[in-house]
C-alpha cells in the first residue's frame, strides 16, 4: 500500500497521519472514491473525479482541486505497478471543532492504492430491513458516512452473503451497500432509477451506454420474480446473483452477455 496525504507521500502508509480532529474522522463530513487500476492504469479516473467533485460539493466543502488529486493519484501509482489495484480517494472537511459544526482549516486530501484481489463471478445478497433515505441530504453522494452500510454488509454476512441490498423509505429496490442492482424480468434487464436515491454509480453508467436497460422503480419485492440478478461496481465489475434471500438463481443469459461485454470493453475505456 502507498499513501500521499496534503501534497506529500507518506513514508509508512500504516503509520499516524490525519489528526484527530479532522473533521471527517470525528463526524463523517468527508466524501471519497475507490478507483479500479488496471495493469497501472485508472479506470474511468475522469468519471470519479467528477463524481467526487460533485459530492463535495453536495457537502459544501471546498471546490475540489483536480490537479492536485491527480498528481497525488501519479505519486502513488508510481511507487508500486499494481496489475490490479484499487485506489481510495478521500477529502474532507479538515481540522475542526470537536462537533458538527465544519471549522476554518484546509480540506485534507488522501490518495491510497492497494492491491485489489479479483472479484468472485457469482455472490449471494438478503435484502435487509433498513431503508436508503432517498430524500435525504446526502442522498446520491459518496460520503464517508458510510456506518449504515457497515451494518447492513454485516447483517448480509451473517447470513451468508457478500452484499444486503436497500430499498428506499417508499419500499422500491434502491441499491447495495457498495454497488448498484440490475435484473431481468420477462427477459427485460432494469435498474432502480437515480430518483431512487442510489449511488450513480460508474459502472451502472457504462453499462446502461454499453448495454442498456430499463431504469424503473417498483418495489423491492420484485426481486422474488427475477429471472436473473446481478450486480456492479467498481470492485465486482458485472457479479452475477446465485443466491437472494435464500432463493437459488441460474447465471441466465442477460447477465453472461453483460459479463462479456464489460470484459471486452474495460480495456479500451481505461482512462487515465
Ligand atoms: C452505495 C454505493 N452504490 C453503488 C456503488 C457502485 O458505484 P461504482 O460503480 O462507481 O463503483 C458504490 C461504490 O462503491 C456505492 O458505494
Amino acid at each position: 500500500m502507498h499513501a500521499w496525504l496534503n501534497g506529500s507521500l507518506l513514508p509508512d502508509p500504516h503509520g499516524p497521519a490525519i489528526t484527530v480532529s479532522d473533521h471527517g474522522m470525528t463526524v463523517g463530513d468527508g466524501v471519497f472514491e475507490a478507483v479500479k487500476v488496471v495493469d497501472g492504469v485508472p479506470f474511468a479516473l475522469t468519471r470519479h473525479l467528477a463524481r467526487l467533485a460533485f459530492s463535495a460539493r453536495g457537502l459544501g466543502l471546498p471546490d475540489l482541486p483536480d490537479a492536485e488529486v491527480r498528481r497525488g493519484v501519479d505519486a502513488v501509482l508510481a511507487q508500486e505497478h499494481l496489475p490490479l489495484g484499487r485506489l481510495r480517494i478521500t477529502y474532507t472537511g479538515g481540522v475542526a471543532p470537536l462537533g458538527s459544526g465544519r471549522g476554518d482549516n484546509p480540506p485534507t486530501l488522501v490518495v491510497v492504492a492497494d492491491v485489489l484481489a479479483p472479484s468472485a463471478p457469482t455472490t449471494n445478497v438478503v435484502t435487509v430491513p433498513w431503508p436508503r433515505n432517498e430524500r435525504g441530504a446526502l442522498a446520491g453522494l459518496k460520503t464517508t458516512s458510510y456506518a449504515e452500510n457497515v451494518v447492513a454488509l454485516a447483517h448480509a454476512r451473517e447470513r451468508g452473503a457478500t452484499e444486503a441490498l436497500f430499498a428506499n423509505t417508499a419500499g422500491h429496490l434502491c441499491e447495495g451497500t457498495g454497488s448498484n442492482v440490475f435484473y431481468v424480468v420477462d427477459g427485460e434487464l432494469r435498474t432502480p432509477t437515480l430518483a431512487s436515491g442510489c449511488l450513480a454509480g460508474i459502472s451502472r453508467a457504462l453499462l446502461l451506454e454499453w448495454h442498456g436497460a430499463r431504469e424503473v422503480d417498483e418495489p423491492v419485492e420484485v426481486l422474488a420474480d427475477a429471472e436473473e440478478i446481478f450486480l456492479v461496481s467498481t470492485t465486482r465489475d458485472v457479479q452475477a446473483v446465485t443466491r437472494c434471500d435464500g432463493r437459488a438463481l441460474e447465471v441466465g443469459p442477460v447477465t453472461e452477455g453483460c459479463r462479456k461485454l464489460w470484459a471486452e470493453r474495460e480495456p479500451q475505456d481505461l482512462d487515465p
